[in-house]
C-alpha cells in the first residue's frame, strides 16, 4: 500500500532562516553575534531572524500532530506555604510552574514517535540549530544537547526561578538556552519578565511567530500567564521548541563540539563534564 507522505520540517534549522538569521548563523552578524559573552547581558530576543511564512507553516503541522500527546507538568504553590509559616516577612517560593511538554527522552513516548514523524526530532538535533545558539552567545558548545517542546494554553505560566544547577558540575557555571516561539493567532499575549539589577524591571513579549530567545542561564525569571483574545480561549495555544546547551571546555574533544562560526579551538568555554538531560523548564 502506498500512503501519502506527511508534509515534514525542514532538517536544518538554518532552512527556516531569514538572510539576517543566516548572517547570525555565519558569524557574519557583528551586533548579535557573541551578544551574550557580555556578563550584563543575560538574554537575548531576537526578531526577524526565522522566515515568518515557514514558522507559520511548522507551527501549524506542529499544532496538529503534536497537540494530542502532550503531558500536563503542575508545580503549584505550596499548600502549606501561607498556613505553615511562623514568622512574618519570611515566605519562600519555590519554581511554580503549569506548561504542557512533549516528552522527547523517551524513545518509547508518543509525542516522541509524533515528533519523529513530522521532523521534529532531526530539525532540534540538527547542527545549524546548535550552531546559531553558539553563534549568538558566542561559545563552543558540546554535542549531546537537549531538546524539548513545551505549549502554554491560557493561564499557562512558569513563576519566578532562576534555572541555576549548582549540583551539576557541567552546569553550574552557566549555560545557554534556545527558545523558538510559535504563537497561535488566538493568541493575545505572553510576557518574559526578567530580573536587572536585582529588580524583575524588564519585560520582552514572547507571543511571536518565530521569535528566537538565546538566554546565558542561570538569572532570575518568569513567563506571565498565557492570555487568550476575546472567545478565543480553544485554539489559543503558543509552543515553544527548546534546546539547552553545555560549555564545550577545553578537554572536550573536537568532535564533540559546535563552534561559533568563524572561531577556531580555543574559544571561551569553561566547564567540562557529562551531558546533561534536557527536562529543566
Ligand atoms: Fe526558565
Amino acid at each position: 500500500m502506498v500512503r501519502a507522505m506527511a508534509p515534514r520540517f525542514p532538517t536544518q534549522f538554518a532552512d527556516l532562516l531569514t538572510p539576517k538569521g543566516r548572517r547570525i548563523l555565519e558569524g557574519r552578524d557583528s551586533e548579535t553575534c557573541g551578544a551574550l559573552l557580555d556578563p550584563t547581558r543575560p538574554f537575548i530576543a531576537l526578531q526577524g531572524v526565522i522566515d515568518v511564512k515557514k514558522a507559520t507553516q511548522v507551527r501549524d503541522m506542529l499544532d496538529v500532530a503534536m497537540r494530542d500527546t502532550l503531558v500536563t507538568m503542575e508545580d503549584p504553590i505550596p499548600e502549606d506555604s501561607i498556613s505553615g509559616m511562623v514568622e512574618n516577612y519570611t515566605e519562600a517560593l519555590p519554581k511554580t510552574v503549569r506548561v504542557r511538554t512533549a516528552l522527547l527522552e523517551s524513545r518509547r513516548s508518543r509525542s516522541w514517535r509524533a515528533a519523529e514523524a513530522l521532523g521534529l526530532v532531526a530539525l532540534l538535533r540538527s547542527d545549524t540549530f546548535a550552531g546559531f545558539a553558539a553563534a549568538v552567545s558566542g561559545r563552543a558548545l558540546k554535542r549531546g544537547w537537549g531538546i524539548q517542546t513545551l505549549c502554554y494554553s491560557p493561564g499557562d505560566y512558569t513563576g519566578p526561578h532562576t534555572d541555576h544547577h549548582p549540583e551539576e558540575d557541567d552546569a553550574r557555571h552557566g549555560y545557554v538556552d534556545m527558545h523558538v516561539s510559535l504563537t497561535l493567532p488566538a493568541v493575545d499575549h505572553q510576557y518574559l519578565v526578567y530580573a536587572k539589577d536585582g529588580h524583575f524591571s524588564e519585560l520582552t513579549k514572547v507571543s511571536t511567530v518565530g521569535g528566537v530567545t538565546v538566554y546565558r542561564l542561570p538569572f532570575w525569571h518568569y513567563t506571565t500567564p498565557l492570555v487568550a483574545k476575546k472567545a478565543r480561549e480553544e485554539t489559543a495555544r503558543r509552543w515553544v521548541l527548546l534546546g539547552t546547551f553545555l560549555d564545550a571546555g577545553p578537554k572536550t574533544r573536537a568532535s564533540s563540539t559546535i563552534l561559533p562560526s568563524g572561531a577556531r579551538l580555543p574559544v571561551q568555554g569553561t566547564t567540562v563534564g557529562r551531558g546533561m538531560e534536557a527536562g529543566r523548564r
